[in-house]
């Protein structure tokens, strides 16, 4: 179809909630996508971080079309080989931690907070960050601490409260008797690429075995392997109670996990939690696939050297063009604090065949594959260095 036939149907049959580019993506292939005129772009966003192995990993493909062939879809009446082998990789490359499969990333952190609620009971209370992002769904969407996602749409969930990041203190006045669990993201990613300090960890840890109550970690984004490490906590060697993760899990199949502790999964009684789609057969073979291909092919030391040549990309473009602040970045969370709006720069970006993500109007972000190459990451930065030269022109 052409671009326009396409447009044609989302204006007649799609609600228009969603602010899309003028074109229409039809094919990827490692850090690479097509739109439907034939133009090729280099991806630095694959999927808001969902393609983290890179499109269509071949050996992502070649586990979903087996795993078709057999089945599809069994219902958590039983048990399947696929849900449990991959809730053991998880747990074995984790701390022994216990897995309940969902959808998405809302839907963990749903989940989540159900099971803090039910471990801590009657205590119900949770205190996350302002800036946090945790999802669009009812309860995740109060959890989110940026009122104007939260606009129109009230009353809100009882019992959550907004702390600063980095601000201990500013947490401990939060917390009372009734609180039930801490709720942050390591680093968090829309909010402008903001990473939690080491200390800010430790300290909610200790604050939370004082108080008795769950340390929760949304890492939608950064689990697995966007740090550098199989699961963000490890990066930072702090244990949460309880961790979600989404987006990039199963290797661009949909699907959300919770991972808790056994001592606190055990509050998550039969009858208490379910989800339909949750461990479906295809995206547990996905995630298999994924964690073997992070393995396999080497990404975790990957991460750790490429990130030190877009270290070094973003210190010459900040000399050469004087437009940039600095940079933000563990492993590959990436952000670039521009000098200046940068959505005029993410469009001369892609008209020039490189995709880049802007979030909180100047800051660059990107979340490559975790397989990019020295040779995409020259090509991408040459293309930033022009797009900053003419921004700044
Ligand atoms: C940290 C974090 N939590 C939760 C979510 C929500 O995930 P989903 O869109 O899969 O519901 C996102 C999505 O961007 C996220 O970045």
């Amino acid at each position: 179809m052409k671009t326009q036939e396409i447009k044609d149907l989302f204006s007649k049959y799609v609600i228009p909630n969603y602010n899309r580019a003028p074109i229409a993506i039809v094919k990827g292939e490692g850090s690479w996508i097509w739109d439907s005129d034939g133009k090729k772009y280099l991806d630095f966003f694959p999927g808001w971080g969902v393609s983290g192995i890179g499109h269509c990993h071949p050996k992502v493909v070649e586990a979903v079309k087996k795993q078709a062939e057999k089945l599809f879809h069994i219902d958590n009446t039983y048990y399947s080989e696929e849900q449990g082998r991959f809730a053991e990789i998880l747990s074995t490359k984790g701390n022994g931690q216990q897995c309940f499969f969902c959808n998405s990333g809302a839907e963990a952190a749903e989940g989540a907070i159900k099971l803090a609620r039910l471990h801590c009971q009657p205590r119900y209370k949770v205190v996350t960050l302002l800036n946090s992002f945790h999802g669009r769904t009812f309860a995740a969407m109060t959890a989110t601490g940026q009122p104007g996602k939260q606009k129109g749409l009230t009353p809100l969930v009882p019992g959550f409260s907004y702390a600063k990041i980095n601000n201990l203190a500013s947490v401990k006045e939060l917390v009372d008797d009734e609180t039930c669990a801490v709720m942050v993201e390591p680093v968090q990613g829309e909010g402008g690429v903001n990473p939690c300090t080491l200390e800010f960890l430790q300290g909610l840890r200790d604050l939370c075995d004082e108080k008795g109550i769950c340390l929760i970690f949304d890492e939608v984004q950064t689990t697995p392997a966007r740090l550098g490490t199989w699961f963000g906590y490890q990066h930072f060697n702090i244990q949460p109670d309880i961790l979600t993760s989404a987006k990039a899990i199963a290797g661009g199949m949909p699907m959300g996990i919770i991972m808790a502790k056994p001592e606190v999964a055990k509050s998550l009684v039969p009858g208490m939690h379910a989800s339909t789609f949750g461990g479906n057969s295809i995206g547990c073979a996905a995630g298999i696939a994924t964690f073997e291909a992070i393995e396999e092919d080497g990404m975790l030391g990957n991460i750790e050297r490429i990130g030190k040549i877009i270290d070094a990309r973003v210190e010459s473009l900040k000399n050469s063009t004087g437009g940039i602040k600095g940079i933000r970045r563990v492993g590959f969370m990436i952000g670039i604090e521009l000098e200046f709006e940068g959505a005029a720069l993410v469009q001369e970006c892609m008209d020039n065949g490189l995709r880049v993500n802007c979030t909180q109007g100047n800051i660059l972000r990107m979340l490559p594959a975790f397989n990019i190459t020295e040779d995409e990451i020259a090509t991408g930065f040459g293309i930033i260095e022009d797009a900053v030269k003419k921004s700044l022109a």
